[in-house]
């Protein structure tokens, strides 16, 4: 699956499948960008648990996508890559619920990829999968990633306690959402290109 989001007055931005061909440049686009993760990058309670290898993270990420509780995507712009977003947690029946993950590199951030990159998440989740709602759970701390939900006029649904594993620690978020009724049939990429 691969969305194209047109950005007016920049290159495209494109969401697609992580592939095998994509390993020496997402290792290094990982590596450089370790410390400007390290606040906002889930952790692993277990103390002993220890990093996937690029090949077995294709792979987890093409088994979960094929049980239908993962949508994820590598983000590129320009030819290259510049970041990730996931749909995760997946949930359908009465729920038809998504969370939105993501991250750009440091060297683009502040140009207005990840709004625009979100807004084609969430209409891939409401127009392709049927889904009903996208959330996205951030720590009070990262006033970019509030801006961005805040710039899509994602509604502010309050605080969670201890909700995710980051550096190390429980940490507080703060939770948003939107759902298909705050859309009606507009496309999210269409009003925020247009806002
Ligand atoms: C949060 C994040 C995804 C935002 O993506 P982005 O493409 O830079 O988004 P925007 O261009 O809309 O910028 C959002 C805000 O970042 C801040 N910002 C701008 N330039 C910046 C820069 N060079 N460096 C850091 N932050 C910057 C500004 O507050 C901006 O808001 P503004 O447009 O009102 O000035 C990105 O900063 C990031 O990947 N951070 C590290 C990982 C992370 O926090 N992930 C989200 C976890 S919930």
């Amino acid at each position: 699956m691969t969305l194209t989001a047109r950005r007016i007055g920049g290159a495209p931005v494109i969401l697609r499948a992580l592939r095998s061909k994509d390993r020496r440049e997402w290792e290094t686009l990982r590596a450089e960008n370790i410390e400007w993760l390290r606040p906002w990058e889930a952790t692993s309670p277990e103390r002993t648990a220890s990093r996937l290898a690029f090949r077995q993270l294709v792979r987890q990420f093409d088994r979960e996508a094929a049980d239908g509780r993962l949508q994820p995507f590598v983000i590129e712009t320009g030819g290259r890559l510049v970041g990730q977003m996931h749909l995760f947690g997946i949930a359908w029946g009465s729920f038809r619920s998504a969370s939105a993950g993501y991250w750009v590199a440091k060297s683009v951030a502040g140009q207005g990829i990840m709004p625009l990159a979100l807004a084609a998440a969430c209409d891939h989740a409401f127009i392709a999968l049927g889904l009903h709602r996208v959330e996205v759970n951030i720590r009070p701390e990262n006033s970019a990633s509030l801006r961005v939900v805040e710039k899509l006029g994602f509604r502010d649904e309050g605080m969670r306690l201890r909700y995710l594993h980051i550096a190390g620690e429980w940490r507080d978020h703060r939770s948003f959402a939107l759902t298909t009724e705050d859309l009606g049939h507009s496309s999210l990429v269409e009003r925020w290109n247009h806002s």
